[in-house]
């Protein structure tokens, strides 16, 4: 395997794409690439997505070609960054399958996605949705990675890869190196309506914002966000001014006794990491000018969520702003584009061939 920095991440064409797969991981990607850090692969899970309800044939060819689109419309360069669709390298789900021999049942049965997701599609628990970290785990290892970009729900995942890894180097010799999953400084952003959760497609339209929603419905939804009094906090601290997710919030007397406090202190969180994150300039004058014992603090009697909220959605219209022109204008023209995703298929895929023939010569299989 080459000693490059090979970086892999995958999304999955199962509907639009929401803030929390830009802030957790797509936006991160995009750095990666800008800035050079190594070979990037970004593969739209095509295979992984047949894991949730069925849809007809055009639905699921239209949902892949709005994926690539709106990928390249958010900032990755087809040409810099190998950006695939995963079905046209087969010998992922070879790979998955030799791992699935080394796969204890115990430990997909206790993956946090699949027992979410059974809860979810509760009708439809399938084989697929059960074996969906291996397919994974194959992704990330055929093209040699090092570097996985990916939100915090996808760390347990990450964890059975490094797993398969090292025990597939042991029973059949080195192969495989380990990867590392890099987290962004926003790597779980929670439900607008019900912020103890990630924020996800499946908890419905009005718990997440859309990078290509409407700016009115935007607004709209970041209204309806959960807020809540500020007389049930006491202090807000911002432990490292980088990372969003240092926030913690000390409940005041009254906020304790308070039955719902857990969930409006998740939904506070949220709406500030939100409000660090799109409209930094603003957030730093929520910013107490005193530093208590190094640390930051935000007064919470400051805290005006009619005006945040209004500011924040405007924020996050403007960022995305350019975004939904350039997607407009590839939508005109995306044979080229699609072209594109094509012969960088039959890229990965050489690769992919090279390490499932080495990979078989290590079993036996030749
Ligand atoms: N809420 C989130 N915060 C941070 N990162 C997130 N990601 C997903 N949700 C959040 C990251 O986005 C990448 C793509 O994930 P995916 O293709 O698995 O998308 P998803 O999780 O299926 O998206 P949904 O909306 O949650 O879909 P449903 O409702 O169908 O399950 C990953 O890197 C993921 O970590």
């Amino acid at each position: 395997m080459s000693n490059k920095n090979i970086i892999v991440s995958g999304i999955q064409p199962s509907g639009e794409l929401h803030i929390g797969n830009y802030l957790g991981a797509i936006k991160n990607l995009i750095s990666l690439q800008n800035e050079s850090k190594g070979s990037l692969f970004l593969f739209v899970a095509d295979y992984h997505s047949l894991s949730g309800e069925p849809v007809s044939a055009d639905t699921k060819r239209a949902q892949v070609e709005q994926l690539i689109v709106d990928l390249v419309s958010l900032g990755i360069n087809p040409e810099k960054t190998i950006l695939f669709i995963q079905s046209h390298v087969p010998e992922v789900t070879e790979l998955a399958w030799i791992l699935n021999t080394l796969t204890p049942m115990g430990e997909l049965e206790r993956m946090t996605q699949f027992k979410d997701k059974s809860t979810r599609q509760n009708e439809n628990i399938n084989v697929g949705l059960f074996d969906y970290p291996v397919l994974q785990a194959a992704d990330i290892l055929i093209y040699g990675a090092n570097n996985v970009p990916v939100g915090k729900d996808q760390l347990q995942h990450l964890e059975l890869t490094r797993t398969l890894a090292r025990k597939f180097n042991s029973h059949y010799g080195n192969i495989f190196k380990e990867p590392q999953a890099l987290l962004s400084a926003t790597p779980r952003i929670m439900s607008l309506t019900d912020p103890l959760h990630k924020m996800s497609k499946s908890h419905g339209p009005s718990s997440y914002i859309g990078v290509f929603d409407e700016p009115s419905t935007i607004e709209e939804k970041i209204k309806s966000a959960v807020s809540a009094d500020n007389s049930l906090f006491e202090k807000i601290t911002l432990l490292s001014p980088e990372l969003v997710e240092g926030i913690t919030i000390t409940p005041s007397k009254s906020g304790s006794q308070n039955p719902e406090i857990e969930t409006l202190i998740a939904g506070v969180k949220n709406l500030l990491t939100l409000y660090r994150e799109f409209a930094p300039e603003y957030f730093k004058k929520l910013i107490a000018p005193e530093l208590v014992e190094g640390q930051t603090i935000i007064n919470p009697e400051s805290l005006r969520y009619g005006e945040i909220k209004k500011n924040l959605g405007e924020a996050i219209n403007s960022h995305f702003a350019p975004t939904r022109e350039k997607r407009k204008e590839i939508k005109n023209d995306k044979q080229k584009l699609l072209d594109q995703i094509t012969k960088n298929g039959i890229t990965a895929r050489t690769i992919a061939q090279k390490t499932i023939q080495e990979i078989k010569t290590k079993i036996g299989l030749s």
